[in-house]
């Protein structure tokens, strides 16, 4: 059976504070250059959005799909193609922005994950991935960036509700998974196989998180 634990050995576990972490648990800023692909995993109200909103905050050229329209802060907010397009050729040289696109529409969706494939050089959340992807398909656009954008320079981190119901393409290209508290056999079954202990993962307390693999973006702790 394929295994996709070929590079990640390293497990850390996150804290729920995320007020007090002004160093996080790396040693440096990632850059976009260092291309991560990533995932933060848990049920409703675990603290997905919240610890990707921090990651956010501290990573440079991030570009931001509030897929609910109301997760996000702090950036420029656009809400069709061509405002998301015009932001971007105004900010796209600069070393630091970030971008929040609240779709109304797919239009506005499609022309997020087109520019991300497009571009070089940034950072992008996906909030609610599993909306652009199932089991078994995804957007294309979204599975070119997680095939291939590291020659470009993009990272994608996504979250999530249920592993189960996530792309093979991103678990495969995965550089790290984060897991909050989850019970869902489906689910442990699916995170051990990518390196997680289920009892560990089943026992985490609220807002607590644990880590398999490794990144260079900052972390709360
Ligand atoms: N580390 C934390 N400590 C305390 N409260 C938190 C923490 N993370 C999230 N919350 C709170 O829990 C609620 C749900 O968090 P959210 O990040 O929206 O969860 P999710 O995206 O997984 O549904 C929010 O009200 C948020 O403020
Ligand atoms: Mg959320």
């Amino acid at each position: 059976m394929e295994t996709d634990q070929q590079n990640l050995p390293a497990h850390h576990q996150g804290t729920a504070n995320l007020e007090n972490s002004p160093q996080g648990g790396n040693h440096r800023q990632a850059t976009p250059a260092d291309n991560e692909v990533g995932l933060i995993l848990g049920k409703k109200g675990s603290g997905k959005t919240t610890l990707a909103r921090w990651i956010a905050a501290h990573t440079k050229r991030a570009v931001i799909l509030d897929t609910l329209g109301r997760d996000y802060g702090g950036g420029c907010v656009v809400r069709s193609p061509d405002s998301l397009r015009a932001y971007w050729e105004r900010v796209k040289g600069f070393a630091d922005f970030c971008v929040i696109v609240r779709p109304p529409d797919d239009r506005t969706i499609d022309a997020f994950f087109r520019l991300v494939r497009e571009s070089t050089d940034l950072v992008a959340f996906v909030e609610e991935a599993d909306r652009y992807c199932s089991s078994w398909k995804m957007q294309k656009d979204l599975e070119w960036s997680l095939n291939y954008g590291r020659q470009f320079g993009q990272s994608v981190i996504g979250c999530a509700r249920r592993p189960a119901a996530i792309h093979p393409t991103w678990r495969a290209n995965a550089d790290f998974i984060i897991a909050h508290n989850t019970q869902e056999p489906n689910d442990l079954a699916w995170l051990n196989e990518f390196g997680f202990d289920p009892e560990v993962v089943r026992d985490l307390a609220p807002f607590r998180w644990e880590m398999v693999g490794q990144t260079n973006l900052r972390l709360p702790r």
